[in-house]
């Protein structure tokens, strides 16, 4: 198996401005350690009008944590009001962006071929994408998730190269497991992620499906972190609400070390 080091990204949503921003980043580089980061990749996505400011921060103060996006559009410019150019993330030195969110499918209508253009897009723009797949309560219950998250990754992968894919990320979030204090079963979230990866191995092949990190994330806690994380293949945790608390977050980063 592919020595996968373990990637925790902090998804803020729209929460927190630029000076909040500063001040969760500053508490989260007084608790996160040099040895956490020897064994976890943190990445941190606030929303665009801060990144700028957590950039600087990161740099000044030569902080570990990747810096990352929520979103972008597709296009390298034009006329697309309120949009945002992965170019302009990648001179931001941003280094990963999620993409395809279930809250940007649902709410902002993003179809799959959008995702698509877009991780094409950050791709090309040298950067990650985070690219997400989950299903809703009613395709669980109806035993289409399996099929669901099939297709919303090859859909998603289209048109990647085999060494590109190889070092994406893939987020597994099972919609009803969102910002609802409700998770996803250690047993479940594994056998989950390991069909995205079995996925993956069909499109590009067993190395790269081994190489490839897939985080699960809906409502990770510090006191549930553990429990999914050693599971073989979840490589790391997509983390909305127990993002916005240094402590909360800085626990899920150490979750080697709990209980
Ligand atoms: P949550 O959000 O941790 O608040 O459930 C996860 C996500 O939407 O990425």
């Amino acid at each position: 198996m592919a020595d996968r080091k373990p990637i925790i990204s902090g998804n803020w949503k729209m929460h927190l401005n630029h000076f909040e921003a500063l001040k969760l980043v500053q508490e989260l580089s007084y608790l996160v350690t040099e040895d956490d980061i020897d064994a976890v990749d943190v990445s941190l996505h606030p929303p665009f009008t801060d990144i700028r400011t957590v950039q600087t921060v990161l740099e000044a103060d030569r902080l570990p944590f990747h810096l990352g996006a929520q979103h972008c559009h597709f296009e390298a410019n034009g006329a697309f009001t309120g949009e945002i150019a992965p170019s302009m993330l990648a001179k931001l030195n941003v280094s990963y962006v999620i993409v395809g969110h279930s809250e940007r499918r649902e709410v902002f209508g993003e179809a799959d071929d959008m995702v698509n253009k877009k991780v094409l897009a950050i791709l090309g723009s040298n950067m990650v994408p985070i690219l997400c797949c989950g299903e809703t309560l009613a395709e669980r219950d109806a035993n289409q998730a399996v099929s669901k998250i099939d297709g919303q990754v090859r859909a998603g992968l289209t048109g990647v190269t085999a060494e590109q894919a190889a070092d994406m990320v893939i987020a597994y979030e099972p919609i009803w497991a969102i910002g609802t204090g409700r998770t996803a079963s250690a047993d479940d979230a594994q056998n989950m992620c390991a069909s995205v990866r079995a996925t993956v191995a069909d499109v590009f092949g067993a190395e790269v499906a081994d190489s490839v990190r897939i985080q699960y994330g809906g409502s990770v806690k510090p006191v549930n972190a553990k429990e999914l994380m050693i599971q073989p293949d979840i490589d790391g945790a997509l983390v909305g609400g127990a993002s916005l608390d240094a402590d909360s977050f800085a626990r899920i980063v150490q979750y080697r070390l709990a209980d």
